[in-house]
């Protein structure tokens, strides 16, 4: 157990005694490269607008990267000029670019005017064999030529041999040697495929640092879903940087995922970064957004479900100490602790939740309240706090108007039009019209009812997840969004066979809890 004390947060760790394990030495500080931009756009289906990569640059600053590698401006035009974008942002961290040791790939990233370059080429035989076609002689001789111009035209330069943990150790060590004496500021070792494990990520590390003199940075994939751990342990080696992604997004199975490598640096080895820690679900989910790439609930950390609370044994505990079942506390991250009703929830819970909502039912109610939310999560439905609510209101008999209900909506959509809609809302009794275009008709819709909305009251809308529950165009739509209005937050449901009308309800249904 331990506290922290991280850019200004207090907060706590509930962890275990056997903490950073006898004799394990790893750097007081670690440097957070991130490649969201880079290899995090290598994931299959995303691409993003130079504007994007502005936006997502911005927020990785504002998080507090150290090396944010902003793209590989030889792909294309917008590629480049995202860099060259990013590069005059006037940003706090340094960016990079990424480039082959060939001349004219260094001369682009020249041309995008960052300071920082991150060369790379294959050392492994299988790549030199069947990609490069090219002999081992060769591809040192490219490698020590690039870096030489690189820095000749004053660049920073970090060299990759790609492939590393699949190359010839020896090969491997005498490229790593030649880079540095024709001036490599720092060595990146991918482990590119993920064919590596933490216990022989430690082992390789070790000899790497023990033959290399600049400091070392790991570049884990998670092929084997061993990116995380074998990132750390290339820090308990002594890599004084590690390579990372946000939502761990990257080639094929993703790169090392951001928030689980600093958080865990921090939590586990009391290893210092620069990420103001809460800021990173802010992050994670703007990259969710943007790269459209959504994290199942279960995502240690960012997931729906990192700190919220179901079952009746574990909600007991929470609400007696939050660390019986949470490692660490929710606010280092950004985010609130949610407890949430199913069929697992006891009463205590129920109870707890439906004061937190100004309701006080007696024992009976309570009983009847609670046998009502196991019924409903026997038949698999997720109890949202609205939910909850409109089901204590009805057995509890409280009476209260609803004070925002929806009398009409028109929505107009089309190849040909932008989306628009027009909502009629009566807000205790009074008519209230206001309409907003959108990216489609439930972003119009939704931006409608925010505008009659936000005359009276301040809610914003922080998350929104749409799911079929039937395949089919027929399909049943159910909404869940995550309302806030000052310091509270609920969640609420909607369901309904029109995806507009499905968002609309669970939006409604969530503000009139909120108001
Ligand atoms: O995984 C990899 O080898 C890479 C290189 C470009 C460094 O991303
Ligand atoms: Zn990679």
């Amino acid at each position: 157990m331990g506290n922290f004390r991280c850019m200004g947060l207090e907060g706590r760790f509930y962890l275990s005694n056997y903490i950073g394990g006898q004799g394990v030495r790893p750097p007081e500080r670690v440097y957070i490269f991130d490649t969201t931009l880079r290899d995090g756009e290598q994931t299959p289906g995303v691409a993003y607008t130079v504007e994007e990569k502005v936006m997502i640059a911005r927020q990785l600053d504002k998080l507090g990267v150290d090396v944010i590698e902003a793209g590989f401006p030889i792909t294309s035009p917008g590629e480049a000029e995202a860099v060259k974008r990013i590069a005059g942002e006037g940003l706090e961290a340094r960016i990079c670019a990424l480039a082959r040791p060939i001349k004219g790939e260094i001369d682009r990233v020249l041309a995008c005017d960052v300071d920082y370059i991150h060369i790379f080429i294959a050392t492994s035989d299988i790549h030199l064999e069947h990609k490069l076609k090219m002999k081992r002689e060769e591809v040192l001789g490219q490698a020590v030529e690039g870096v030489e111009y690189a820095k000749e035209h004053g660049l920073y330069v970090e060299f990759s041999p790609e492939d590393a943990t699949r190359t010839e150790i020896q090969f491997l060590k005498e490229v790593c040697n030649a880079v540095c004496e024709a001036g490599a500021d720092k060595i990146n070792l991918p482990d590119t495929v993920g064919v590596l494990t933490p216990r022989t990520t430690y082992e390789f590390f070790r000899e790497m640092k023990s033959s290399v003199k600049v400091p070392l940075s790991a570049h884990a994939h998670n092929d084997f879903g061993l990116a995380t751990a074998n990132t750390l342990a290339a820090v308990e080696a002594g890599a004084e940087q590690v390579h990372v992604c946000v939502n761990g997004l990257g080639e094929r199975a993703g790169n090392a995922s951001l928030e689980q490598v600093v958080i865990a640096l921090l939590a586990q080895y009391n290893v210092k970064t620069r990420i103001r820690t809460q800021w990173i679900s802010e992050t994670s989910d703007l990259v969710q957004r943007l790269s459209g790439v959504y994290l199942p609930p279960t995502a240690p950390i960012v997931g729906d479900n990192a700190f919220t609370h179901e079952s009746g044994i574990h909600v007991h505990g929470i609400l007696r100490h939050p660390g019986t079942y949470e490692p660490l506390t929710p606010e280092l991250v950004g985010r609130s602790r949610r407890i949430v009703a199913g069929k697992h929830t006891g009463r205590h819970a129920i109870e707890a939740m439906l004061r937190e909502m100004g309701l006080n039912p007696n024992s009976d109610q309570l009983r009847a309240i609670s046998e009502e939310v196991k019924r409903l999560g026997d038949m698999g439905k997720k109890v949202s706090d609205a939910d909850l609510y409109a089901i204590a209101r009805n057995i509890m008999e409280v009476k209260g108007e609803e004070r925002v209900k929806l009398k009409q909506l028109l929505v107009v959509t089309g190849n040909t039009v932008t989306p628009t809609a027009t909502v009629t809302l009566l807000v205790d009794g009074k008519e209230l019209i206001g309409s907003g275009i959108g990216n489609g008709p439930i972003d119009a819709a939704v931006n409608a009812i925010r505008k009659v909305v936000n005359g009276f009251a301040d809610i914003s809308l922080e998350r929104f997840f749409m799911k079929a529950i039937t395949g089919g165009t027929d399909a049943i739509a159910e909404v869940m969004v995550l309302l806030r209005r000052g310091e509270r937050s609920v969640t609420s449901t909607g369901v309904n066979g029109d995806t507009v009308m499905a968002s609309v309800e669970a939006i409604l249904k969530g503000m009139n809890r909120l108001l």
